[in-house]
């Protein structure tokens, strides 16, 4: 993230959030402090079990950052060399390098272009085509790898179709990880029930980098889950696979949640849905601006679609905009940050060729990474500083 100072209107402003919270957060900190208890303990169980009531699933599991919460969570599932995992090409890094780290292999499918999700139909589609079930377990055809789950990003912090995977996973025998990094808070109904991204799949993955709805003061993570085995697998996991203290029973890693991220989660989740109200109406804000503006008729600018309920939680503002490079520039020119998330789709990056894919596989990704416009969003964000941003994205296209 750059620096906000530089900006009139940062892409967040984590300051502002700060001066509300300042007290309790302090005194969470001084807490941890006074227990010296750094490593796990209670501040870290505390936050455990406060996020496994909110997201109303059986186990939550403190881990070191989103991107190990990836690795974990498919560690946990015994993915490896010889496995096959569904995913977007349209998405952060760690969504897909979770997967080559393991020795497993990406298979990429394009995203809806109107939401930049995992196209749901495209995942049928490659699974009726190349997908073989024999004895519970589903094959790719073309290449003998066994496909052995979905990983669905609720990408910007919207759902993706749920319902529609889950039913493919059903049929297939696939496993669900949900990479829920910029989706903690949202929901969706599911079988009648309403429930919270990262708990539908068999594990949900989160991240607590400072910009999500729900941001550490520093790296975190969280896996989800309902499985009581699964849970266990992952707490042994993040913990050098230790089974008791200096045995270990697998290999794993050292990524646990940080006690003093854990203390200031626990007081900033109680403000997490307030957050998440607040980043709705500012969309909405947005969306009657740019419908106000004229953009969208003449086809510059491309907004989200507007949704009534928590299942987007914009965790960003993302347009498409046409010469998205010189817009980005302009905006910056007159104090307004930006981001482009994200500019390269992963399977053309370079440390991904060996997967094989070319320019022009996944055209809807690549037509997005040249689009799309994060603007700033933030639950303090003014409707006067929002009206500054849609002018100067006006005053782009009217040049
Ligand atoms: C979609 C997505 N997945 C995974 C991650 C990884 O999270 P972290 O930065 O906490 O490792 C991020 C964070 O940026 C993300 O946006």
């Amino acid at each position: 993230m750059s620096s906000p100072s530089l900006f009139r209107i940062p892409i967040v402003d984590l300051r502002a959030q700060y001066a509300k919270i300042r007290d309790e957060v302090r005194s969470a900190i001084d807490d941890v402090a006074e227990s010296q208890q750094f490593i796990l303990g209670p501040a870290v169980t505390q936050f455990e079990a406060q996020m496994a009531h909110y997201l109303n699933c059986a186990h939550a599991v403190g881990v070191a950052s989103g991107s190990d919460a990836l690795l974990l969570a498919l560690m946990a599932l015994d993915i490896g060399p010889g496995d096959a995992v569904i995913t977007t090409p349209f998405t952060f890094f760690s969504t897909v390098s979770s997967i080559t780290r393991l020795g497993a292999t990406p298979l990429l499918v394009d995203i809806d272009d109107e939401n930049y999700l995992l196209a749901a139909k495209g995942v049928e589609r490659l699974l009726s085509e190349h997908g073989k079930i024999h004895q519970g377990a589903t094959t790719d055809v073309r290449t003998g790898l066994r496909i052995k789950a979905l990983l669905p990003v609720h990408l910007f912090g919207q759902c993706c179709a749920m319902n529609e995977l889950s039913t493919l996973a059903r049929k297939f025998q696939l496993r669900i990880v949900e990479d829920v990094a910029q989706a903690c808070g949202a929901r969706m109904a599911m079988d009648g029930h309403e429930k919270f991204a990262g708990t539908i799949g068999d594990l949900g993955c989160f991240s607590f980098f400072p910009s999500k709805n729900l941001g550490g003061f520093g790296d975190g993570g969280l896996v989800s889950a309902n499985s009581s085995e699964l849970a266990a697998r992952l707490r042994m996991l993040r913990m050098h696979g230790e089974s008791a203290k200096y045995h270990h029973a697998v290999t794993g890693i050292n990524s646990r949640l940080d006690s003093l991220q854990a203390a200031v989660l626990s007081v900033k989740q109680r403000y997490l849905d307030t957050w998440c109200e607040q980043r709705i109406e500012r969309a909405q804000v947005y969306h009657r601006l740019f419908r106000q503006s004229g953009l969208l008729g003449a086809q510059a600018v491309a907004i989200p679609a507007a949704t009534s309920d928590k299942s987007h939680v914009f965790n960003n503002y993302v347009i498409g905009a046409e010469r998205r490079d010189g817009l980005q520039q302009f905006l910056a020119e007159s104090g307004i940050q930006s981001e482009a998330y994200y500019p390269l789709p992963l399977h053309l990056q370079k440390c991904f060729a060996d997967l094989g894919y070319q320019q022009g596989d996944f055209p809807k990704a690549e037509s997005a990474a040249n689009r799309v416009l994060a603007l700033p969003l933030y639950p303090e964000l003014t409707v006067a500083q929002q009206e500054a941003v849609v002018e100067t994205v006006g005053a782009f296209y009217r040049r």
